[in-house]
């Protein structure tokens, strides 16, 4: 079964021809992070415009590159949520109009069930369920229970800023550019994590597997305050001090919530997981607690539409179909299916 994939629920436009939701035919994605960087963040606006400029010849390289014409796909899947409703809308709208003229199967798709089945396109081993999902992205930051494709039950989220959106608003106090993940990470490589002091905020018990990640950026800002914007290798010590802080409360509520629910198999998920630092530190946990971790590689971390293909194949293998009233929301709860 061929499925298409198409994603647009942020800044990239992406689409992805999969077979059965395991083999990835083709994997196109167009970034815009250029469009947004000159104003350190997403515009939403802007991010609609872009997708439409863009969504067509997405498709249409998809559908070359797999060596593929619209005659051959089965079934159409396209993300409906969560995200930028005017950018889900532009994905969306393709994805129903293709399915309509030509009478293909359409499913919509959980952006966060993408991220969670991405992990099923790397050859074999793969985590199986139930397994404990750490999904950590520039959205969303959430320990979630998967006890098979579409069963999720979400044991614990971020109350305020997602673990990507704190590297990103660090990276922009640093003048790192936007997004900052990954140039946190670079320089974090060379600078020493001990070297500041800042809040491991809700590791008390009670806050169960809830996040917070507010506290350690204004920490970060206040420490550059207090000492300017620094360079060298005390921006290096910074942005070590903060990854540090961030893959330390991540790990160690994902450690609590393995133990507490005697899971096995850990994956990591989302863009953040393409973070070496919180890589490594999971790995080094799953050995020391003897659990396994199952990662992507970085460019299934970040948003793609082979993912979104994926977890589609699942949903109309399991006779699910979309009416053509298929609506997009910008915050969608994870579906627990029985
Ligand atoms: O999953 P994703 O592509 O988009 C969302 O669904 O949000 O995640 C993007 C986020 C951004 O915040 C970006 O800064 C972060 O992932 N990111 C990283 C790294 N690579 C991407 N954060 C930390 N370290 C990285 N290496
Ligand atoms: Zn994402």
């Amino acid at each position: 079964m061929w499925v298409l994939g198409l994603e647009s629920s942020c800044d990239e436009t992406a689409a992805a021809v999969v077979e059965d939701g395991r083999r990835v035919l083709s994997d196109v994605v167009a970034s815009q992070v250029e469009v947004h960087a000159p104003y350190g963040g997403v515009v939403p606006e802007l991010a609609s415009r872009q997708h439409v400029v863009n969504v067509v010849p997405v498709l249409a390289t998809a559908l070359a590159q797999a060596e593929v014409t619209l005659d051959d796909i089965d079934g159409i899947a396209v993300t409906c949520g969560p995200g930028l409703v005017g950018a889900l809308l532009v994905a969306l709208q393709t994805a129903k109009a293709v399915a309509y003229a030509r009478s293909i199967p359409l499913v919509g798709v959980n952006h966060l069930e993408g991220h969670l089945t991405a992990v099923y396109l790397e050859p074999e081993p793969h985590p199986p369920f139930p397994h404990l999902a750490l999904l950590v992205s520039g959205g969303h930051s959430s320990i979630i229970r998967v006890d098979g494709f579409g069963q999720l039950q979400e044991l614990g989220a971020t109350r305020d800023d997602a673990a990507g959106e704190a590297f990103d608003k660090v990276a922009k106090m640093l003048g790192l550019g936007y997004p900052g993940g990954a140039a946190v990470d670079r320089l974090a490589k060379t600078g020493d994590p001990n070297a500041v002091a800042l809040p491991r905020l809700m590791v008390k018990p009670e806050t169960r597997y809830d996040f917070s990640f507010s506290g350690v950026k204004t920490a970060v800002l206040n420490h550059i305050r207090a000492n300017g914007v620094p360079e060298g290798s005390a921006l290096e010590d910074l942005c070590a001090s903060f990854q540090a802080t961030v893959v330390e409360v991540l790990v160690r509520k994902t450690r609590a919530a393995v133990a507490e629910f005697g899971l096995r198999n850990v994956q990591l998920a989302g863009g953040v997981a393409a973070n070496s630092g919180l890589r490594a530190a999971l790995r080094a946990a799953g050995e020391a607690d003897g659990f396994g971790v199952f990662i992507p590689p970085p460019n299934r971390c970040t948003d793609n539409a082979a993912m979104i293909a994926a977890a589609g194949y699942h949903r109309l293998t399991r006779g699910e179909r979309a009416s053509i009233d298929l609506t997009a929301t910008s915050s969608m709860p994870l579906r627990t299916e029985p």
